[in-house]
């Protein structure tokens, strides 16, 4: 299958914005409110993908997903990596665009870090089976009075 990733930057900012929107609205319906493509969320993307550490598949020379890794946000924990965002347009779900990509920011993550976390909707089923799918396991903790759930990921490390 044609997929390629690559390093994302700003001017990927308006076509990132499409698919994370259109990710969003068919993935979350019930689960959270839909959201909209404007101008203010094409600039702050594009900063964004200005800072590094995102990436971008191409699927037959068109972005059709993303992903961005980094430390740990919430905890603070610059020890520990963050899957922060992944998402894929709706159009190439179930065709491996997202195990393309969970493998690059896995690598990345792996190179930095020696454990990683991510958080996802507590309710949230294909997430959570494309999670596992992947390798990350849950690891019991919750956040935002439980609407949230964490899995991990350890790298065997050992890095001098
Ligand atoms: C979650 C998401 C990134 C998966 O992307 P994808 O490109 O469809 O993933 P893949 O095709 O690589 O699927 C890998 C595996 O994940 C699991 N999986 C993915 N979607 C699934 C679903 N709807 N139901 C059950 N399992 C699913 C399956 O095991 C699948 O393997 P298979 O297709 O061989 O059975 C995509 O559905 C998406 O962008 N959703 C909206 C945004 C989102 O949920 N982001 C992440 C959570 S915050």
């Amino acid at each position: 299958m044609p997929i390629t990733i690559r390093p994302a930057s700003a001017d990927d900012a308006l076509r990132v914005v499409e698919v994370y929107v259109d990710s969003w609205n068919a993935g979350f319906v019930g689960l959270m409110p839909p959201i909209a493509l404007d101008e203010g969320r094409v600039a702050r993307w594009a900063g964004e993908l200005a800072e590094g550490n995102w990436w971008v598949a191409e699927y037959d020379g068109v972005v059709a997903g993303l992903v961005g890794v980094g430390p740990s946000r919430d905890p603070l924990d610059p020890q520990l990596g963050e899957l922060d965002t992944i998402a894929v347009d709706p159009t190439y779900w179930r065709t491996g665009i997202g195990t393309a990509l969970m493998h690059k920011a896995l690598d990345e993550l792996a190179a930095g870090y020696p454990e990683a976390i991510l958080w996802t909707l507590a309710d949230y089923d294909r997430g959570q089976r494309f999670y596992a799918s992947t390798g990350w396991q849950p690891d019991s903790n919750t956040r935002d009075n439980g609407h949230q759930v964490s899995y991990r990921f350890t790298f065997s490390w050992n890095h001098t």
